[in-house]
């Protein structure tokens, strides 16, 4: 049932290109200019209405929330807020009528999402959920919601439910952004064709599997590790860092690049590894300049760049190349090395990785 893999997380890895496709199927029409999912269709005056739209998760969904905040205010100009479902549910939040809250959770199952689903809808908000499993309790108790069609995920560490959220959570802010006209015609139609053809580019950085796997056997043994990025690669840096926690054991932080210097740097050592998403698009100079920032105090570095990258080449210890896609979409990609990276850490560790101890696959306690 591994589908001669060694492990469920490494067949979920792999079969991400084509669970973004069928995510995307039906609802992207990428040459006819059309986004459609009947859960946004039906309340789409809900949505174009909202003065905020917050979303709620945990763990890697609330990364994926994340990810979203940034390109749903690119993209429509909705004001957005993130929050941990188990802090929002129990600070007494602001909810008001016209508020849309979007729950992002894979199982549907997860106790803290569930409860602050039924405190929105008690104070009126109108509540949207991202959910894989089909009939789950969360997709129950939100009033509309979208499908991501990842398929059973059984590794503990989520992989392709992150990228699927991703994928769906775009798709909605390209619907919204085409209704109120916050991206031009042409950035419209062209975030379309690129999300199209990101199955392809997720298997080009797949590719990387023995590139991860080499820096894998030289920062197995390491403590610690840190893992930066700006933008839209913040959040995936957080999720980097919380896969090769949660299945190697190594403690690993995720931070905003520039907030390195505001305590961070600190850690840095020449036993340090460092790992920079650096991708061409988004706010590469900046990045560069932190990546010299920890070579000058000999960090180790290992860079996720787009491909033909000649600059940090020069400057980092290794690098893995992903494919050149837009800013807001590269997310996508640059997550894939950093699944592989801990997943082969944490195989070389000897570590359980479908199912690493103390986790379980949905938190149905609080
Ligand atoms: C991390 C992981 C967890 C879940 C979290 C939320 O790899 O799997 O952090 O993302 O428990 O679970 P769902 O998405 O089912 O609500």
């Amino acid at each position: 049932e591994k589908g001669g893999y060694d492990h469920f997380m490494l067949k979920e890895i792999y079969e991400q290109p084509n669970v973004i496709k069928d995510t995307y199927r039906g609802r992207l029409h990428a040459n006819e200019g059309i986004i459609q999912m009947a859960g946004v269709e039906d309340n789409l005056e809900k949505f174009l209405n909202a003065d905020r739209i917050l979303i709620v998760a945990c763990g890697t969904s609330w990364h994926a929330g994340l990810v979203a905040e940034y390109i749903f205010e690119e993209f429509t100009r909705i004001p957005v807020e993130v929050e941990y479902a188990s802090e929002f549910r129990y600070r007494n939040p602001i909810i008001n009528k016209g508020d849309v809250l979007i729950a992002i959770s894979q199982s549907g199952e997860t106790a803290d999402t569930l409860a602050a689903i039924k405190l929105a809808k008690e104070k009126g908000a109108f509540v949207f959920g991202v959910c894989n499993v089909v009939g789950s309790s969360i997709s129950r108790e939100t009033h509309a919601g979208a499908y991501t069609h990842a398929g059973p995920e059984i590794g503990v560490a989520s992989t392709k439910a992150f990228t699927t959220q991703i994928t769906v959570l775009t798709m909605i802010a390209l619907r919204l952004a085409k209704a109120k006209g916050t991206l031009s015609n042409s950035d419209f139609h062209r975030y379309l064709q690129e999300l199209e053809v990101i199955p392809e580019k997720v298997t080009e950085a797949l590719a990387t599997n023995d590139v991860s796997k080499t820096i894998a056997e030289k920062f197995k043994d390491a403590p610690n590790c840190l893992y930066l990025g700006r933008g839209y690669n913040f959040p995936v840096a957080l999720e980097g860092a919380l896969k090769l926690k949660e299945i190697s054991y190594i403690h690993a932080e995720g931070y905003p690049a520039a907030e390195m210097k505001h305590g961070p740097i600190a850690l840095i050592d020449e036993l340090m590894p460092v790992v920079v998403i650096a991708p061409k698009q988004g706010h590469y100079d900046k990045v560069v300049s932190n990546i010299q920032e920890i070579k000058s105090r000999s960090g180790k570095i290992i860079a996720v760049v787009t491909k033909g990258d000649v600059q940090v080449r020069e400057l980092a210890d290794y690098v893995i190349e992903v494919p050149d896609t837009s800013d807001a979409l590269s997310p996508l990609l640059t997550t894939i090395p950093l699944q592989l990276l801990s997943y082969h850490i944490a195989v070389m560790r000897g570590c359980n990785v479908d199912q690493p101890r103390n986790l379980a696959k949905s938190v149905t306690v609080e």
